[in-house]
């Protein structure tokens, strides 16, 4: 196969997102007018910002294909995106994008809770996909199902099989449904999704299972090459037409777990790519989205791919009994 210019193309969501730590647990049951909180920090969110960041810190070539809008929030994600080792050179910037901005409550646990502000029109539009740009991926990564905004329907397709058509292939995380686009929305695109990537609640609320094996069924059946579901503390589970097995938990006490499912695609995508077995890609995607969770914000934390092979070494893994 001939070289590509990029080894991963994401496509989906940025946010700048607002992590607002240590907030106490009656602001979200009392009716006080005032709380105060630990230092508000704001850096790149969604999906695809925060997997773009992770992947380049691993050290693979990374570029984000999306729009950003003209105000300093654009200027400020695109400078943090750039300094983050991630690719610029496809980001549009349009007038008539408004780049979402996220307010991400912390809890002292280390969950979190999130209030989404409007925005819109950041999506890739079928027409921003010319020669040289998805035809040059070796993965092409979604950020999320649900939030592709402009690329929803016809333009989807196309980008999916513009990258599958040239040898490429494609990793989709999903996430909510904000938009209320409904679960069977993606029933005929599984088939172009080499890897899909959802979390349990998401595939439970696509494929209305409570198992986990049902849930992948679900989605091989509608043509999905492989499907792994990401169960938070309890590990995840990889399923494909030959075989299935769970992925045990790194031990952990997090911090925050914004951005731990990112964090394990982006962990994915990077040992696909080194050519690991379908097993070391889970441990390896395992650790990142644990290891995550140490640090504040969505992205970042992960500095290096050495960052990640030696919280291996160094952490045990829980055994879940499934
Ligand atoms: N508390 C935790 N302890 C150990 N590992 C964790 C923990 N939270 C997450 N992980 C690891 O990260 C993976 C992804 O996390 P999770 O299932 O929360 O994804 P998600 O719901 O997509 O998260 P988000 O969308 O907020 O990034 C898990 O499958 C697990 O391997
Ligand atoms: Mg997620």
């Amino acid at each position: 196969m001939a070289e590509k210019k990029y080894d991963v193309i994401h496509i989906g969501e940025v946010n700048q997102d607002f992590t607002v730590p240590e907030v106490p647990e009656e602001f979200f049951t009392g009716n006080g007018d005032t709380y105060t909180c630990g230092i508000i920090t704001d850096s790149v969110g969604g999906d695809a910002g925060n997997q773009s960041i992770c992947v380049a810190n691993l050290g693979d070539h990374n570029a984000f294909f999306g729009r950003l809008d003209c105000s300093y929030t654009g200027d400020r994600l695109a400078a943090i995106l750039k300094a983050q080792g991630v690719d610029t050179s496809l980001i549009v910037r349009s007038e008539d994008c408004r780049t979402p901005k996220i307010i991400v409550n912390v809890r002292k646990d280390g969950s979190h809770r999130f209030l989404c502000g409007k925005g819109g029109g950041y999506g890739l539009r079928k027409e921003d996909i010319v020669p040289g740009t998805l035809d040059q991926t070796r993965v092409l990564a979604i950020g999320s199902l649900f939030v592709l905004d402009t690329l929803e329907g016809e333009g989807l397709e196309y980008a999916l099989k513009t990258c599958r058509d040239a040898g490429g292939i494609v990793v989709a995380d999903m996430t909510y449904d904000i938009r209320g686009l409904g679960p069977r929305f993606y029933d005929d695109y599984y088939r172009y999704i080499d890897y899909l990537v959802p979390s349990w609640d998401e595939a439970s609320y696509v494929t209305g299972e409570e198992y986990e094996d049902r849930m992948a069924d679900f989605f091989l059946d509608k043509g999905a090459g492989n499907v792994i579901i990401k169960m938070g503390s309890r590990g995840s589970y990889f399923k494909n037409r030959n075989k299935n097995f769970y992925a045990d938990p790194f031990e952990v006490n997090p911090v925050d777990t914004t951005g731990c499912g990112d964090n394990f695609t982006a962990g994915f995508i990077h040992a696909y790519l080194k050519g690991m077995t379908d097993e070391a890609c889970l441990q390896f995607a395992s650790a990142a989205g644990a290891l995550n969770s140490l640090g504040l914000g969505a992205s970042s934390y992960i500095r290096s791919e050495e960052m990640v092979l030696e919280f291996m070494r160094k952490t045990r893994q829980r055994h879940i009994a499934h």
